[in-house]
């Protein structure tokens, strides 16, 4: 598949993709706009950016679409937001099934209003019996709190004395995370030129390539989501191995 002047491998695709949609509140501002504006032209790049994610053949996309610390942001940008999640949801659920996409969620969805979580608990229950991708929504989400959950649950579990200390690992902690049936993401694409992870997939993270853009999420559409997917293509991922024991590896198969 080519965008302008870009080749993208079909062999070589990230297998997951997550996204910090960051910069609708700017985009608005600059235009003289109300901040929400930005955010109804958000919405719009999420629909595209879904789209073209099925059509290359990414099997997952993961998309920040409002973290724990957006609480705190004023009561009508947050009512505004939850407004066009049920909007988007209500509007793309028949599109999404048609299309093989299935909708999952990470979070403290229990904060979401009765509204949001009635449409998501509908829009999951209509998901496809053989997804092509999965598009997994994080609401009201927070690394560090996904983390602490997972701790929490291995301390009731030590306990009741059906675990030791020593036998917590990597492996049982991953299982108590919401992305417990998600690969690492590949692939992180933050928008709008901040350079931060923002409590988000901490724990998924630590081997993730990441990207950065200054585009502005509402401007961020197929061009720049096929100029992230072929940034990725040119790097080597070593996962703390040596570039000799990569080529070996690869020689192997
Ligand atoms: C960050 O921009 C974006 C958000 C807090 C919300 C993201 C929501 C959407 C893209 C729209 C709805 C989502 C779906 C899934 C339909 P910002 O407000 O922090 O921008 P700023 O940094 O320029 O202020």
């Amino acid at each position: 598949m080519t965008g302008k002047n870009l080749y993208i491998d079909p062999q070589r695709l990230p297998r997951h993709v997550a996204i910090i949609m960051d910069g609708n509140g700017r985009w608005a501002q600059r235009r003289g706009l109300r901040r929400v504006r930005g955010h109804a032209a958000g919405a719009e790049s999420v629909r595209v950016v879904v789209r073209l994610a099925r059509e290359l053949g990414i099997s997952y996309l993961t998309l920040y679409a409002f973290s724990e610390e957006n609480w705190q942001r004023p009561a009508g940008e947050i009512r505004a937001l939850m407004g066009l999640l049920v909007r988007y949801l209500r509007r793309e659920i028949g599109e999404l099934r048609k299309n093989g996409i299935a909708l999952r969620t990470i979070g403290e969805l229990g904060r979401l209003p009765p509204e949001v979580q009635e449409e998501l608990a509908r829009a999951t229950a209509k998901n496809p019996p053989a997804p092509r991708i999965i598009l997994t929504l994080a609401l009201s989400y927070s690394g560090r709190h996904e983390i602490v959950r997972a701790i929490q649950t291995l301390a009731r579990e030590v306990q009741a004395g059906r675990l030791t200390p020593e036998e917590i690992d990597q492996t049982l902690l991953q299982r108590q995370l919401y992305t417990n049936d998600l690969p690492d993401p590949d692939l992180l694409i933050r928008t709008s030129g901040e350079f931060r992870l923002s409590n988000f997939l901490l724990w998924q993270s630590a081997y993730t390539e990441l990207y950065f853009t200054d585009t502005l999420w509402p401007d961020f559409r197929e061009q720049e989501f096929l100029e992230a997917i072929a940034d990725y293509q040119r790097r080597t991922r070593r996962f703390g191995l040596i570039q000799e024991q990569i080529a070996a590896d690869s020689d192997g198969i």
